[in-house]
């Protein structure tokens, strides 16, 4: 038997007793011992709200495969932001929308200046909005081929792509951002962006590193948003994105992350892989976010549309979920409106 204390001491059974001494159910028969004895909460300051942005002028251009979420103009997106901020969310992810005209092989217009992700990111700032900031590192919104790197014939080439994604990083910081994610998987990006960051005086802006980002069938509508669906066709990304049957595997890619300079670590998608969110964040204590992908959100939507969910619940009790494995943050289609449920309690 085990005990506790005093190795000479008197053994204490460490085993519960049982029923009917003990009732599990005692605790649970008021809201107020309910609320005492809650493990995890969830609050305004784990949200994360991803928007896609387009250069065009019509304010909001709906995404059919994920009703309630839109292309923002510009203008419309400070708008929007700024009521994100006044609701308390601490950072949104800007993401574009790319005209078919402006995309290449290279995927060159990632790393022009004015392109519709800077120039969003510079109406943020320009407003004055209190919020975090938070841009991809990735080329697929921007190539013709709908892939995150550069290509030869049919290999995406790793390095070349660093180097482009690393002009993407710093294009990016000088907008504004607060925060670069890279989401591409080559290898290295991390330490690339974060030398070419202090060398070019934005020691500040933080990484969130796609870290283990795996290749999923949950990206589909996001691909619709940022209109890559097309693009890439049939394409896969399973030479660069991880295999959905590996856990050890991610926790290399996060310790590698680590070491060449993430602040904190992203898990992708969230629901089928909150195992690696936990063991992420017991291997390594550090800042841990898991993605709640286009694909989540459109499946909790559409269950919802057609009253066979309730979605008031089960997208509080999805996001519940990604606290209790060990998320301190989660990025989510559904950050405005379950932040106005928090606040109306
Ligand atoms: C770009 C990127 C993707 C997502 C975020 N950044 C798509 C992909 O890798 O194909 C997916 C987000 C979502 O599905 O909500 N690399």
């Amino acid at each position: 038997m085990p005990f506790n204390g005093h190795p000479t001491g008197p053994k204490i059974p460490t085993v519960t007793p049982g029923f009917p001494t003990t009732r599990m159910r005692r605790n649970r028969r008021t809201d107020w011992s309910r609320r005492l004895v809650a493990e995890t909460r969830l609050g305004v300051d784990d949200l994360i709200w991803p928007v896609f942005v387009h250069a065009g002028d019509e304010p909001q251009v709906p995404i059919p495969s994920m009703p309630g979420v839109v292309r923002h103009s510009v203008d419309a997106l400070v708008d929007a932001v700024g009521d994100a901020a006044a609701l308390g969310i601490p950072m949104v992810a800007v993401f574009p929308y790319v005209e078919p005209a402006l995309k290449d092989a290279e995927g060159s217009n990632a790393v022009d200046p004015d392109n519709v992700v800077c120039r969003a990111v510079r109406a943020i700032r320009a407003a004055g909005t209190e919020i975090g900031v938070m841009c991809d590192a990735a080329l697929d919104p921007f190539t013709s081929h709908g892939h995150d790197g550069l290509m030869r014939g049919e290999e995406i080439l790793n390095d070349e792509t660093v180097e482009v994604l690393v002009r993407q990083s710093l294009i990016q910081a000088e907008a504004g951002c607060d925060v670069i994610s890279p989401s591409d998987m080559m290898d290295g990006r991390i330490g690339a962006i974060r030398s070419s960051l202090d060398a070019a005086g934005h020691g500040h802006v933080q990484i969130m590193a796609y870290a283990a980002k795996y290749a999923s069938g949950f990206y589909g509508p996001f691909r619709d948003a940022v209109g890559s669906a097309s693009t890439l066709g049939k394409g896969s990304k399973a030479t660069y994105q991880m295999q959905p049957s590996n856990s050890d595997e991610a926790l290399r890619e996060v310790a590698l992350d680590l070491a060449e300079g993430a602040d904190m670590v992203m898990v992708k998608p969230g629901m089928p892989y909150l195992d690696i969110v936990r063991r992420v964040k017991d291997s390594f204590g550090v800042p841990t976010f898991a993605y709640q992908v286009s694909g989540e959100y459109a499946m909790l939507r559409a269950a919802d549309e057609r009253g066979w969910l309730d979605g008031d619940r089960v997208i509080l009790e999805s996001l519940l979920g990604f606290k209790r494995a060990g998320a301190d943050g989660v990025l989510t289609y559904f950050a405005v409106e379950v932040a106005r449920k928090l606040k109306a309690g």
